[in-house]
């Protein structure tokens, strides 16, 4: 995919949504549709622990912290821009001891040890990301998913109807010209990027508010108990 090496810097990408900041939430047309299709199969209520990286705003963390995790469970947030941190943190700011939100540099590496959390949530980050990021993504989140842990993703997508993929390819067209313009985002397919051997598809679908596709993903970790990995021989 050509797209990929036109990607916005971690230091472009901290600049680009440290100005853009709670603009982001101006988004919701075509995003939130999206989340609750994410949030409708995500199966939080039995989620005691989640980790989203790219929280921007907190829009996501606080949703699902009101009103779909049980009373007990814990966030984790992580973005690279301190704006967007800040914005998290004023969200959140009612849940003290169950919610947290930390800074990054960019790196592709979760602060969680191995097995920690039951959910791991991203949504329209990946699509910022270079290709081998996004592996490096797909790497993590397997590493720190607990057995049964779900990997929740939502994405620009490339289409489902006729106008949809219209919508993507003229937004791929402007990504190509300058990936500040859809700031930094373009259409892609993440679910390329889930290789059979290792996730579980438990749920796929494209929703399309306004023409503009959104891929929304909910996967399992085949080295669950459920899902053992086949031992080599
Ligand atoms: C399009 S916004 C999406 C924000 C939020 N997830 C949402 O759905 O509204 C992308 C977010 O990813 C963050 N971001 C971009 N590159 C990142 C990286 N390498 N590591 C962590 N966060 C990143 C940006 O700062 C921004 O908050």
């Amino acid at each position: 995919m050509a797209d990929t090496d036109n990607v916005l810097t971690p230091a472009e990408a901290q600049a680009y949504y440290d100005r853009f900041g709670k603009k982001q939430d101006s988004q919701g047309f075509y995003e939130d549709p999206a989340l609750d299709e994410l949030i409708a199969h995500g199966d939080f209520a039995n989620a005691r622990s989640v980790f989203e990286f790219g929280c921007g705003t907190g829009k996501l963390a606080q949703r699902l912290l009101a009103g779909h995790l049980p009373a007990e469970a814990r966030y984790l947030g992580c973005d690279i821009s301190p704006v967007m941190l800040d914005l998290t943190r004023q969200r959140l700011a009612a849940y003290p001891r169950r919610a947290q939100a930390a800074l990054t540099d960019g790196t592709i590496e979760f602060p969680l040890k191995d097995q920690s959390v039951d959910r791991v949530v991203c949504c329209y980050v990946l699509d910022l990301l270079s290709q081998k990021d996004i592996h490096c993504f797909f790497t993590e989140a397997r590493r720190v998913l607990k057995p049964d842990g779900l990997l929740c993703l939502a994405s620009l997508g490339k289409g489902s109807n006729r106008r949809s993929r219209l919508v993507a390819s003229v937004w791929s067209a402007l990504f190509r010209l300058n990936p500040a313009i859809v700031g930094g985002c373009r259409p892609m397919q993440l679910i390329a990027f889930a290789d059979r051997e290792n996730w579980q598809i438990l749920h796929q679908a494209v929703v399309t508010p306004f023409g503009v596709p959104s891929e929304v993903l909910v996967l399992q970790n085949k080295s669950s108990p459920h899902h053992p990995v086949a031992a080599v021989t």
